[in-house]
C-alpha cells in the first residue's frame, strides 16, 4: 500500500509532490488532498462488501468541494446529502437524483419540496411530522416520494458525545419502538413509497459492536415489516467508521463489512452505506505556517500558526487530536511545542507538548488527516478568508478552490 504523505530527504511529499512547493505557490493556510488516496480508500471500502448488493453513498458533509464530489461520482459512488446545498452540489457534480439520499434533522419546507420534486433515491425521514410534510409536498407535486425512516436504535456508539447520534432522547431519528407504526402509516399513504430503513449512530467509531447493534435493530424491524406484509428495497446503515488520527490501526473496512454483512445478508435487501470521514480525512492535510514563536512561561515553547479553528475546528470543538509534521524537517533534536492558532480563543490550539524538530518563524507544518470535516466546517470568524484547496493527482497538482478574497467576502454585504 503506497504511503500518501511521507518524507523524502526531510521534505514531506504527497504522492511525490513536495508540499513545500505547493505552500510556496499557493501560500498558507491551504488544504492539500491526494486523489489517489481518496480513490484507494473508496475502492477498499467498496470491495469489503464484495458481491453482496450494495452501494456506497459518500457523505458529502465530510467534504463537499465540487471537485471532490466529482471524483466520487467518477468512482461510481452515490451520495448522502444533508442539506439542499449539498443536493445542489451533488447535481452540479453530475450525480442524478437517483444517486442521492437526503438525510438531516430539521429539513426546511423548501428542502423537502426540492428533494420530492427531484425524486431523490430516498428521503431519510426523521419524525412523524416530517413524514406528513413530505407527503404533503408529494401530493402538491402530484408525485410519490421515496421515503426511508431514520431509526434511533438507542445504541451508544461510544464516541465523542458531540458526535453520538443514536441514543434515546437525542434529536436524531424515530425512537425504535415508534418506528413500526410510522412505517405502516407510510406504507398505506398513497403519496409515499416506503423504500428503506436508515440508521446512523455517530461518527469516528472505532469499535464494530455499536455499528453491528444498529444494523441488527434495522434488520429486526425489517422482519416485523415483512410480517406485516410490508416490503422495502434497502437497508441503510449510515456512516461512522472512524480513522486512526494517532496513526494507529483504526477500524479496517473489511472488519466493518465482516461485522455488518452477516447481519444484513439474510434479508437479501440492498445495503447502503454512507461513509464520509474514512474516505477523505486521511487523504488531506492542512498546510499552515509558523507566524510567531514565543515563550509563554510554560514548559513548551508556543508556535503560533496562520491557521486556527476557522480553518480546522475539530480540535477546538471535540478536543480532537491531529498529528502535525514539519513540511521541511530541520536538523537538531526534537523540542516540545504548544501549537496554536491565531484566534482569540484559548481552545484555538492544535496540540500541547508536541515533540517536533526545531521550528523557526516561516516554517510550514502539515496538520494530518484533515481531508474530512476540515474545509467543510471552516468559517469566516475574525473575517478570515477561506483557505484554498489543492488536489494532487497524476504527479501534479491543481487548485480546486481558490483562496477567498475580501471582495468575495464582502460581496454579500451592503455598507448602509
Ligand atoms: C446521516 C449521516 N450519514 C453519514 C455520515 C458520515 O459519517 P462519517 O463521516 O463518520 O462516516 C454522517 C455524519 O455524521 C451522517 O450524519
Amino acid at each position: 500500500m503506497p504511503t500518501t504523505f511521507r518524507y523524502e530527504d526531510d521534505c514531506l511529499v504527497c504522492d511525490g509532490v513536495a508540499l513545500a512547493d505547493i505552500a510556496r505557490a499557493e501560500g498558507t493556510p491551504a488544504y492539500v488532498y491526494s486523489a489517489a488516496a481518496i480513490e484507494r480508500a473508496y475502492t477498499e471500502f467498496d470491495a469489503a462488501f464484495g458481491s453482496y448488493p450494495h452501494r456506497l453513498h459518500y457523505a458529502l458533509k465530510a467534504n463537499s468541494t465540487l471537485a471532490i464530489a466529482s471524483l466520487m461520482r467518477r468512482l461510481a459512488a452515490g451520495v448522502d446529502a444533508n442539506s439542499v446545498g449539498e443536493i445542489e452540489v451533488a447535481l452540479r457534480a453530475g450525480f442524478a437524483p437517483g444517486d442521492i439520499v437526503f438525510t438531516g434533522v430539521g429539513k426546511r419546507p423548501d428542502e423537502i419540496e426540492r428533494a420530492v420534486a427531484l425524486g431523490v433515491h430516498a428521503i431519510n425521514a426523521e419524525s412523524a411530522g416530517e413524514v406528513a410534510r413530505i407527503a404533503a409536498a408529494a401530493r402538491t407535486g402530484r408525485t410519490k416520494a421515496r421515503v426511508s425512516v431514520r431509526i434511533n436504535p438507542d445504541v451508544n456508539a461510544g464516541t465523542h458525545p458531540h458526535i453520538t447520534t443514536g441514543v434515546r432522547g437525542n434529536k436524531f431519528g424515530v425512537p425504535i419502538e415508534q418506528a413500526l407504526a410510522l412505517c405502516r402509516d407510510i406504507a398505506f399513504d398513497t403519496s409515499l413509497r416506503l423504500v428503506g430503513l436508515h440508521v446512523h449512530v455517530g461518527s469516528q467509531i472505532l469499535e464494530v459492536a455499536p455499528l453491528r447493534r444498529a444494523a441488527e435493530a434495522l434488520v429486526a424491524l425489517t422482519r416485523a415489516l415483512s410480517d406485516a406484509g410490508i416490503a422495502i428495497e434497502h437497508i441503510d446503515v449510515g456512516g461512522g467508521v472512524g480513522i486512526p488520527y494517532d496513526g494507529g490501526r483504526g477500524l479496517p473496512a473489511r472488519e466493518y463489512a465482516a461485522a455488518i454483512l452477516p447481519v444484513v445478508s439474510p434479508t437479501g435487501l440492498k445495503l447502503l452505506v454512507e461513509p464520509g470521514r474514512v474516505i477523505v480525512a486521511p487523504a488531506g492535510v492542512l498546510l499552515a505556517r509558523v507566524v510567531d514563536l514565543k515563550n509563554g512561561g510554560g514548559p513548551a515553547e508556543i508556535a503560533v500558526l496562520d491557521a486556527g479553528m476557522t480553518e480546522l475546528i475539530r480540535p477546538a470543538l471535540y478536543g480532537a487530536y491531529h498529528r502535525i509534521d514539519a513540511v521541511q524537517r530541520r536538523p537538531g533534536s526534537e523540542r516540545q511545542y504548544e501549537i496554536v492558532g491565531p484566534l482569540c480563543e484559548t481552545s484555538d490550539s492544535f496540540g500541547n507538548a508536541r515533540a517536533m524538530p526545531p521550528l523557526q518563524v516561516g516554517d510550514v507544518l502539515a496538520i494530518r488527516d484533515a481531508g474530512g470535516y476540515g474545509s467543510a466546517m471552516a468559517s469566516n470568524y475574525n473575517r478570515r478568508l477561506l483557505a484554498p484547496e489543492i488536489l494532487v493527482e497524476n504527479g501534479g497538482w491543481r487548485t480546486i478552490r481558490r483562496r477567498q478574497t475580501i471582495e468575495d467576502l464582502l460581496m454579500l454585504e451592503s455598507s448602509e
